[in-house]
């Protein structure tokens, strides 16, 4: 069968509801089957999402055992008690159709504000009703109703050789029961394999393999829209995940890895610039199975009083999505859910950026800084340019364009690609410093720097090598980073840093400023706290790293300029709250001590490898010197004393730093406060499944940190 159309749906619907009895009938000659059938028809559980004063939306999906897909005519039940004694909806013949891989996803409307609800889905096959498990989920509360509300913060849940403990603590340990909780990123993971963890039980299958990425080692990554639904499926087959799933209302918004690791739009990055990683189909795909699982209110209501189905149609598909959105619950709680990865541009520095590239010359440079701080920073036998384009050095350019095609042939690309890329970077100002680099690796004779002008090239802003994402997505040299998207950012009118969009910006910004909520909850994915690595005065450190580097710039510390204004813009916004994820650590505070009070959370991830596992890895990964492995300076200063570092960094204003747990974040806001709390399980906890043991067992890895945030400053509790 194919894709049904929405509307025809909702007509069809129309009629149903006008045809079917309430309560139902023709029951009484089928039996119920037992829970463990019920379980394997609908072996994902269930799933409630974007709780609305009137309105959610349900979720499930069915599986027709024993037999090849098809579509399934499902009974919606929803009661105001677990018991399904107090129907308030009964519905039949909705359709989980094998298109939408047998999920399906409905809206429920006229409901009461503030009411907890409970929900089932199920079919008759032969003389047997099978049921799947009851959900329960939650309406929000009116505008108007002062009550406290309570959420709990979830992301980056890689599922390959590690276990959901976190959840299991946020199951058994939720202080008081939460309205909702949120997703903010990496639900999924899309590869086999993205951290290196040997898979054991815990593995990702691909139904087919042949569909998906192969990027070496073993490592596949989703790119058919099977691929990415083998993904859901699995991820939702663990047990904790569907109980939460069927206690809490989700709100999710999507990181990079519900598509592709650190992409941007519809390109990846595996490969570093080696290739064009732009691919929409590819994007498409992975959004298609994110709404199918989610359960995301998508869409304009129908007429039917009751229940929308949804079907996730390829034209709502990148780029004509919409994933921000805004809900509010009570008086006291806004919240701006936001879509960092769809519409932001590339890295400024892009990961096949030739180091030797000048990004300011002499002229502009003098302009800005003046001739001291040029010369400061700019030194004579560091700097000097020379312009390739010139008559005179036809010469140099073709020995250069050969070395580089030769370069980028030893990095994998083909002779042709290597010879067009190579032609489109030897060209105009390069620096002498690479030049003779390149020249003396060559066996050819360096060139002299004597009296040539001076700039700022990428070199200086730490790209090292021709195709790679240091220098480029991770560790950047903060000052040279600074000036250079400055420079970019007026160059292209802000559109180098645009990272929401123009619609998604302006939307974000009207609705926090307009929220006559007391707390106002901007969600980004990632986070706005800065991540800096200061090696300056570090005994041991080699001159030429005694720099502070920004760690990650594919998050907010890579748009500089943009993270500014919009904190500006937001910054006469009562009571604002940032929550975040992605960097799989926690911080708690301001960006800076002098910046407006806008309090910055980011919440741990669930299971993820730590910030602090990762800067390991990279400092090792770095440079082969001594000072980067372990136990030399470079490696005990970021490695020990990583969060001292980032703590340092921000001049005191971050009141909490860990970089080596898992956990989640509680979030409870009333009349004058939001109190947020910090659920931490060490990470090496990740790899034992505690839901074989006793919740004492792992309620003794377990730590806590509260803090009360008001007016943007934070508290910490006791
Ligand atoms: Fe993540």
């Amino acid at each position: 069968m194919d894709r049904i159309d929405r509307r025809t749906i909702l007509k069809s619907l129309a009629v149903m509801a006008a045809a079917s009895a309430f309560p139902a009938c023709g029951d009484s000659d089928v039996i119920v089957g037992t829970d463990a059938e019920g379980l394997a028809r609908f072996p994902q559980g269930v799933a409630s999402g974007d709780p609305k004063q009137n309105t959610v939306i349900l979720w499930t999906r069915v599986v027709n055992v024993g037999s090849s897909p098809v579509d399934l005519p499902l009974r919606l039940e929803v009661a105001l008690d677990s018991g399904f004694n107090q129907l308030v909806v009964l519905k039949d013949d909705l359709p989980a159709t094998v298109a939408h891989d047998s999920c399906i996803k409905v809206r429920v409307k006229g409901l009461t504000a503030a009411t907890t609800y409970y929900y089932r889905f199920s079919f008759v096959q032969g003389r047997t009703r099978y049921r799947s498990t009851a959900g329960r989920t939650r309406t929000a509360p009116d505008a108007s109703a002062d009550v406290t509300v309570r959420f709990a913060v979830a992301n980056c849940q890689d599922y390959v050789g590690r276990y959901w403990n976190s959840y299991q603590q946020m199951l058994t340990a939720a202080p008081e029961d939460l309205d909702f909780f949120l997703s903010i990123g990496d639900y999924i993971y899309e590869t086999t394999n993205t951290f290196g963890t040997a898979a054991g039980a815990r593995a990702i299958n691909f139904s087919k393999p042949s569909e998906a990425i192969d990027l070496g080692g073993g490592n596949l990554a989703a790119k058919s829209v099977g691929n990415y639904r083998d993904l859901y499926r699995t991820y939702r087959s663990d047990p904790l995940l569907q109980q939460v799933h069927a206690r809490w209302p989700i709100i999710a918004t999507w990181d990079d890895h519900e598509y592709s690791d650190d992409c941007w739009g519809s390109t990846a990055t595996y490969f570093d610039g080696r290739k064009n990683e732009k691919d929409d189909e590819r994007r498409r795909n992975a959004e298609q199975a994110f709404f199918e699982y989610l359960p995301i209110d998508e869409g304009a209501p129908g007429s039917d009083p009751q229940i929308d189905v949804f079907t996730t149609e390829r034209a709502q598909l990148y780029p004509n999505q919409k994933l921000w959105r805004s809900f509010v619950f009570g008086k006291h709680l806004e919240m701006v859910v936001t879509d960092y990865r769809s519409f932001r541009p590339d890295h400024p520095v892009p990961e096949d950026a030739f180091p030797g590239t000048v990004v300011a010359d002499q002229a502009t440079l003098l302009a800005i800084l003046g001739q001291a701080a040029f010369d400061a920073n700019f030194p004579p036998g560091l700097a000097e340019y020379i312009d390739v384009d010139q008559p005179e050095q036809s010469d140099l350019k073709s020995s250069l364009a050969g070395i580089a095609t030769a370069g980028a042939m030893q990095e994998g690309l083909s002779l042709s690609d290597a010879f067009a890329w190579a032609q489109r970077v030897i060209r105009g100002k390069l620096a002498v410093l690479v030049v003779n680099q390149m020249l003396t690796a060559a066996n050819q004779r360096p060139i002299s720097a004597d009296g040539l002008e001076r700039g700022l090239f990428y070199a200086l802003i730490g790209k090292q090598s021709f195709f790679s994402r240091y220098g480029s997505r991770y560790v950047v040299v903060k000052s040279s980073y600074d000036l250079y998207t400055a420079l970019l950012y007026a160059k292209t009118a802000k559109a180098s840093e645009n990272a929401f969009g123009t619609e998604q910006e302006a939307f974000i910004v009207d609705k926090l400023a307009k929220s006559t909520a007391t707390h106002k909850v901007l969600i980004s994915s990632v986070s706005l706290v800065s991540m800096q690595l200061n090696l300056t005065g570090i005994p041991g450190v080699p001159a030429q790293f005694a720099r502070a580097f920004y760690f990650d710039v594919d998050q907010w510390d890579g748009f500089p300029n943009k993270r500014a204004e919009l904190l500006g813009r937001l910054a006469g916004v009562q009571n604002l709250l940032a929550l975040s994820g992605d960097i799989h650590g926690s911080f708690a505070g301001n960006e800076k001590a002098s910046s407006p009070k806008i309090a910055l959370l980011t919440a741990p991830a669930i299971s993820s490898q730590t910030v602090g596992e990762s800067v390991g890895e990279a400092v090792t990964t770095f440079s082969s010197d001594p000072a980067f492995q372990p136990g030399g300076a470079v490696y005990n200063a970021l490695v020990n004393g990583l969060p001292q570092l980032f703590q340092a960094a921000t001049g005191g204003a971050l009141k909490l730093v860990d970089t080596s747990s898992h956990g989640f974040l509680t979030v409870a806001v009333d009349a004058t406060k939001a109190r947020a709390t910090f659920t931490f399980i060490p990470h090496g906890e990740v790899s034992t499944d505690y839901s074989k043991k006793s919740a004492a067992e792992l309620q003794a890895k377990v730590t806590t940190a509260a803090f009360d945030v008001a007016g943007g400053q934070l508290t910490p509790v006791s």
